[in-house]
């Protein structure tokens, strides 16, 4: 490269543009608070590089013949091969199986479960496939420890223990795995850029290098994301558009308990959920999802009740919690876990406006039990069975479950998979179920559950 050309590199490259290290969202101004997704001091400074320097740090990577314009009938298209994980719950996330070529992010809290999780993946596909695991954070030494915990120590996996990209992916060159799993992206960095190994740009960069080798050798990659809340390291959301598929892990670190989401996925289904229980010996599949979220005290109290969820593609009966009290606080508090706070909001307004009960002056906390977060609207009405049972301080009975949605006219809304919830319900010994009209099955399909359908809000609460 000449002198006067790397001069004219440098100039553009002082152009400065900032980066949320949560989001990934530019602007042009730093900014205290990040307008996409409202964290705290997250705008970093990052350098832009002219287009000229950046296709010259592709040569060699994009693997790019001189591109043709091409008919969309004319492109052939193999099956796309898919290879089970070894572990059914992981698999059912992924769609199927990993596919080969494509890139897989696994985020989570530090200590949740990804390097377990990855490393039991490992062992299993290494059985039949060149296996190769990048650690960034860990010895070898902490590695096959934890190997041994697992009892897979006796695998074909290949260890590497490094952190620069282009080093890493030498030697992968060289080696030709079928399977690469990194972990973690924010310990990798990039020659190219001078920033810390961490840094948004970095982690976007070293992203980009392991999308392109994927895409260019048919390698499958799972690349480990940390999820920060300070913001001190670039979080995985930055990566979501790059990767084929996000999976996120979900549960509280006390809990045994581990969900993990699919929250973006090009080769199946998102929302899809495989449910896991750390056990001594790592991860373990769970059998019967309900079972676990059920594990109910034989005395009811007020403000619970059951809900049958429908995640992914199978219905999950869950334990919702409602405590309505006396605020000692000017504002009332509204503090929902596992449960969306904007709704919240708009049911209590409902609740006040089509059935006259009135919650705007007291403290209201939802919890769903089991550290799930739901996101469809089939809880909406067990949300409101909950807070109304525990304001009236009566107990639901014990063998009720509900679902629906709630509509701001107060009218209760047909959910997905009525039918499928019910008969969950029905499998689980429950006797009564509360469910939209519109989701009532038809006479005596399901028997031994009494199943009561409501139009509106008002009607509902006449069975409370
Ligand atoms: P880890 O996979 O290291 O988390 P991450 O990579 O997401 O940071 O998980 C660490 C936690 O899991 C740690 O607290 C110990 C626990 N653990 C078990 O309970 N059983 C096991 O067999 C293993 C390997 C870890
Ligand atoms: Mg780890």
């Amino acid at each position: 490269m000449s002198k006067s050309n790397q001069s004219s590199n440098s100039k553009s490259a002082t152009k400065v543009q900032y980066v949320c290290s949560q989001c990934g969202a530019s602007s042009a101004k730093w900014a205290g608070q990040c307008s996409d997704c409202l964290a705290w001091n997250s705008f970093t400074e990052m350098a832009m590089f002219s287009t000229g320097k950046v296709s010259a740090r592709l040569k060699g990577y994009a693997g790019a013949d001189t591109p043709t314009i091409i008919a969309l009938q004319d492109v052939t298209t193999n099956h796309e091969t898919r290879w089970t994980t070894g572990l059914e719950e992981l698999d059912r996330v992924l769609g199927g199986g990993v596919v080969e070529g494509s890139v897989v992010l696994i985020g989570g809290d530090p200590g949740i479960g990804k390097s377990t999780l990855l490393l039991q993946t490992a062992a299993n596909l290494s059985n039949e496939f060149n296996t190769l695991y990048v650690t960034g954070e860990e010895s070898l030494k902490q590695v096959s420890l934890r190997a041994q915990r697992l009892g897979v120590e006796k695998s074909k996996i290949k260890l590497l223990a490094e952190t620069q990209v282009e080093k890493i992916l030498m030697l992968a060159e060289a080696d030709g795995p079928k399977i690469l799993i990194i972990d973690s992206i924010q310990t990798l960095y990039t020659e190219v850029i001078q920033s810390a190994p961490g840094s948004v740009s970095q982690v976007r960069e070293s992203a980009a290098y392991l999308v392109r080798f994927a895409k260019r050798t048919g390698t499958s990659i799972f690349i480990v994301g940390h999820v920060t809340k300070d913001g001190s390291l670039a979080g995985p959301r930055v990566l979501e558009h790059m990767v084929d598929a996000v999976l996120y892990f979900e549960g509280e670190k006390d809990s045994r308990f581990r969900v993990v989401r699919a929250f973006k996925n090009r080769f199946g289904a998102v929302n899809e959920l495989g449910l896991f229980a750390m056990t001594d010996k790592g991860l373990k599949a769970v059998n019967n999802p309900s079972a676990i979220f059920l594990s109910r005290d034989k005395v009811i109290v007020p403000g619970s009740n059951v809900l049958v969820s429908w995640e992914g593609n199978r219905p999950l009966l869950i334990e919702v919690q409602a405590l309505v009290d006396e605020t000692p606080l000017a504002n009332p508090r509204r503090v929902t876990v596992g449960f969306e706070n904007n709704r919240l909001g708009m049911l209590l307004a409902v609740l006040h406006r089509h059935a006259g009960i009135s919650i705007h002056s007291l403290d209201v906390f939802i919890n769903v039990v089991g550290g799930v977060r739901i996101t469809e609207t089939g809880i909406d009405l067990a949300v409101l069975f909950a807070m109304v049972s525990s304001l009236r301080n009566k107990p639901l009975s014990q063998e009720l479950v509900v679902f629906g949605e709630i509509g701001l006219g107060g009218e209760i809304r047909p959910v997905q998979g009525g039918q499928e919830r019910i008969r969950e319900a029905q499998k689980h010994g429950f006797k009564t179920a509360i469910v939209p009209k519109a989701n009532m099955p038809k006479k005596g399909a399901i028997p031994d559950i009494e199943v009561i359908g409501v139009n509106s809000l008002q009607e509902a609460l006449t069975y409370l």
